[in-house]
């Protein structure tokens, strides 16, 4: 009985994602471990996943010793992400805001993960570096900024420095 209200309220709120600008799919497996390899995350440092969804991008972060913060709109994915901390033993290195992305605080941010749709590229460029502070490393997930070389590439997951 429980499982199946999760399944009816789960299913209510994949279909609210598809109308957002920017909807929800998960980063796939096999990309987290180039992802968290250009992170270079040093135990201490903030992440913010801009859009966090499910929070594996925070799950593996908090992993390598990282404050990692989310900012996601779907309360569903939130449950999500925070159950799954739970059970990893990583519930207190990690935060997820129920706010709106493009009013994160990326000044506290030492890494930022980014995955958007080719058409939201330019704003999430222009947002990064007007808000987040020189030496930032930035990751990008399959679409890659417009105007801005990567340092590195590898499976279509880019590595940028404010
Ligand atoms: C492409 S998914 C990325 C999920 C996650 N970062 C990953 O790599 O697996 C984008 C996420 O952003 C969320 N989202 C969309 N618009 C948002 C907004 N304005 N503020 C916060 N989150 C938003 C969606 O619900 C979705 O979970």
């Amino acid at each position: 009985m429980l499982l199946l209200l999760f399944i009816i309220v789960g299913f209510f709120f994949f279909l609210f994602d598809i109308f957002l600008e920017l909807p929800y799919v998960a980063t796939k497996r096999h990309k987290i471990e180039t992802i968290i390899k250009f992170a270079q995350i040093k135990p201490g440092q903030t992440v913010v996943d801009l859009g966090s969804g499910d929070g594996r991008l925070l799950i593996a972060s908090a992993a390598k010793g990282a404050n990692a913060i989310g900012y996601e709109i779907n309360p569903f994915l939130i449950g999500i992400t925070l159950v799954h901390a739970k059970i990893k033993g990583l519930a207190d290195h990690l935060k997820v805001y129920k706010s709106n992305l493009w009013k994160s605080d990326l000044a506290v941010a030492d890494v930022v993960f980014v995955y958007g749709r080719k058409k939201t590229m330019q704003k999430f460029q222009d947002f990064v570096w007007q808000n987040a502070k020189k030496g930032t490393r930035v990751i990008v997930n399959t679409n890659p900024f417009p105007t801005k070389k990567p340092i590195k590439e590898k499976n279509a997951v880019y590595l940028y420095k404010v």
